[in-house]
């Protein structure tokens, strides 16, 4: 193992990898089918290269973005995670004391270990935090869905997340190889026992539809955000339901192997939007650099997922604060030498070779 302190976010997967026993790593690590559209996402990411224009002004370098009618200090949230406490004691409280403790928003898993007015109440009177947030799976119980919202709602969060690119689970060798299964002490607090590990046929049928997203925007007075989203189509689509906001993701590479990386879907969808509507985007985000270059694409803000799972395995609070504090730390670094002072209006050239 690297010696001395963590400095990077891969420093902390390696310690993970040493920390957590084999089945709960597997659970994090794992991939769909033979992990293209995992690698994918990284590659994409990495294709990209980063053109600097030298010599500009770099006084007040400033990394805020708005979103969703509030000011971001920077635009990394934590992505929605299941079952934290496979990674530390505190799970889900750990994490998002982190992110408010960061400024970086927090969105809350349906599958988390801990009620969610008890994260709420862990970090909703931080006047810097960022955005907290609410991702829901649609029970088959709509009741059910329903009363969760309304939690949701009178607990402070901000915003729903629909996550639609799930509705049955992805093949994941790993953790079956592992022999994956949720440790006595560990449940997602928010269902009832037994939902979600019916047979892939019941899943199906009772699978969330378009007519469930107008029923779902109806319900609630809190912006909604689709999560899982890759094709233009559907982003109109979202649009024209009247969604708040939509975020690029293949689920890391979690759900169908052979997706587009999001970094190859995320142009699309911000042309199909056309600024109408904030688009995030998510998975193989690694480095400020990826960040960079992710707003340069036309994102509004990312999320990370795995990388803060490292950190919460490998440091609890602390470690997932580093991976927030390093990958800001990084995108102002980029952003520097990359001669860009304000991440709010990026060159649009970044990307492409300038004139
Ligand atoms: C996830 N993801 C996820 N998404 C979601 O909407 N609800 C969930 O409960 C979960 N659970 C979950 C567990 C674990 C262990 C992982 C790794 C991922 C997907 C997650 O929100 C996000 O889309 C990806 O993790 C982003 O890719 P990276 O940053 O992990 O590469
Ligand atoms: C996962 C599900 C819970 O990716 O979203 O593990």
């Amino acid at each position: 193992m690297t010696q001395g302190p963590p400095v990077c976010l891969a420093d902390h997967e390696e310690r993970a990898r040493a920390r957590l026993d084999a089945a709960a790593h597997a659970y994090v690590a794992s991939v769909a089918g033979d992990g293209r559209t995992a690698a994918a996402n990284r590659a994409a990411w990495d294709a990209l290269p980063l053109w600097p224009r030298v010599l500009q002004p770099l006084a007040g370098l400033d990394t805020r973005v708005a979103l969703l009618g509030r000011t971001l200090a920077h635009p990394v949230l934590l992505a929605p995670l299941a079952h934290q406490r496979l990674l530390h004691p505190q799970g889900e409280l750990a994490s998002a004391v982190a992110a408010s403790a960061q400024q970086a928003g927090f969105v809350l898993s349906t599958l988390s270990n801990t009620p969610l007015e008890d994260v709420a109440a862990a970090v909703r009177d931080d006047a810097d935090r960022g955005p907290l947030w609410f991702q829901l799976y649609l029970q088959a119980d709509r009741a059910r869905s329903l009363d969760l919202v309304r939690r949701a709602e009178a607990a402070g969060y901000e915003a729903l997340v629909l996550t639609v690119d799930a509705p049955v689970n992805g093949v994941r060798d790993g953790e079956r190889q592992a022999g994956f299964r949720l440790p006595p002490g560990v449940h997602a607090v928010h269902l009832a026992a037994g939902v979600g590990a019916e047979p892939l046929a019941v899943l199906a049928a009772r699978a969330p539809t378009w007519d469930d997203v107008a029923w779902l925007a109806a319900q609630t007075r809190l912006p909604l955000l689709l999560k899982g989203v890759l094709r233009p189509d559907d982003a109109r689509r979202a649009l024209d339901l009247g969604v708040h906001g939509l975020v690029v993701s293949n689920h890391g590479g979690r759900t169908l192997d052979g997706l587009p990386a999001s970094a190859t879907a995320l142009p699309g969808v911000v042309a199909a939007v056309d600024g109408r509507l904030p688009v995030l985007v998510d998975g193989g985000i690694r480095r400020g650099t990826d960040v960079l270059k992710a707003m340069a694409l036309g994102a509004a803000a990312v999320l990370v997922g795995r990388p803060f799972a490292w950190g919460l395995a490998s440091a609890g609070p602390q470690g997932v604060a580093h991976v927030l504090r390093v990958l800001r730390d990084e995108l102002e670094a980029a952003m520097a030498l990359c001669g860009v002072s304000r991440l709010r209006d990026l060159p649009p050239d970044l990307l492409g070779r300038p004139g």
